[in-house]
């Protein structure tokens, strides 16, 4: 595991974007595995200018989304696809035909995992973390074998989602996510967290003991894993 500490959250929107930029430009033809929330907001931003420019292409690009929530639809601007579409899809060249969500194989999940190694697995997977340690929405708990599946939100995800919505009832109970397993077969990982508030998680998950009652920690086991920090987020190493 490499973990880079940058100055602030601009400095990691561009070493993650200079990390992506490069790995497309190598392989024009590779699947991205990507995720939503605000740690790659910036990175995102940083891609479309890219591309504004001419300088990257994703033109052959394939993209599979961590996880989306259950009963939100797509045009909902709280659903994750949204999300993609604003901040990312947009801004690039990508075929919009070749995105796909998990939640659109419900409830056959195990076609999803199927889809993504028939179009020969996951080059590089884009992760955020939540504060109680989940990657994608697997909560505390998630067995390590895990595949695509539908979950039920944590409370605390619930709550720290809240902030999107006009009230935390509208927060959806359940979301559809990638398992830890087809997180983990993705051969290259990068985890973006900044904020004071990742302080003690990222400690946890980095620096403590592999458990699912932090299922981030699994990444340890992992062997092409940058994670890429703020100094708040680092603040506790
Ligand atoms: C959300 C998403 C995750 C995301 C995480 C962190 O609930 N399901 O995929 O990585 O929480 O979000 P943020 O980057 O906003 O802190």
């Amino acid at each position: 595991m490499k973990i880079y500490t940058e100055k602030d959250y601009g400095a990691l929107s561009e070493r993650a974007a200079g990390i992506i930029a490069d790995f497309v430009k190598k392989n024009p033809k590779c699947v991205l595995g990507l995720a939503t929330g605000s740690s790659p907001v910036g990175m995102y931003d940083l891609l479309g200018k890219m591309r504004e420019e001419g300088k990257i292409s994703f033109e052959n690009t394939t993209t599979f989304n961590l996880d989306e929530y259950l009963g939100l639809a797509p045009e909902n601007q709280q659903s994750y696809r949204f999300f993609m579409k604003k901040n990312f899809f947009d801004k690039i060249n990508i075929d919009i035909k070749n995105t796909f969500f998990p939640s659109d194989f419900a409830p056959n999940y195990e076609d999803y995992d199927r889809k993504i190694e028939e179009g020969g697995g996951i080059d590089l997977q884009v992760l955020g973390i939540g504060r109680n340690g989940h990657i994608g929405f697997n909560e505390p708990g998630s067995d390590f074998l895990s595949k695509t599946r539908e979950v039920k939100l944590a409370e605390t995800t619930i709550k720290d989602n809240a902030r999107f919505f006009d009230k935390i009832e509208d927060v959806p109970k359940t979301a559809a996510t990638m398992g830890i397993s087809t997180i983990m077969k993705a051969k290259k990982i990068i985890l973006l967290a900044n904020g004071k508030n990742k302080k003690e998680i990222i400690k946890k998950a980095f620096f403590g003991p592999v458990t699912l009652e932090v299922p981030a920690s699994v990444l340890q086991r992992h062997k092409d894993v940058i994670v890429i920090l703020d100094k708040e987020a680092a603040s506790g190493l």
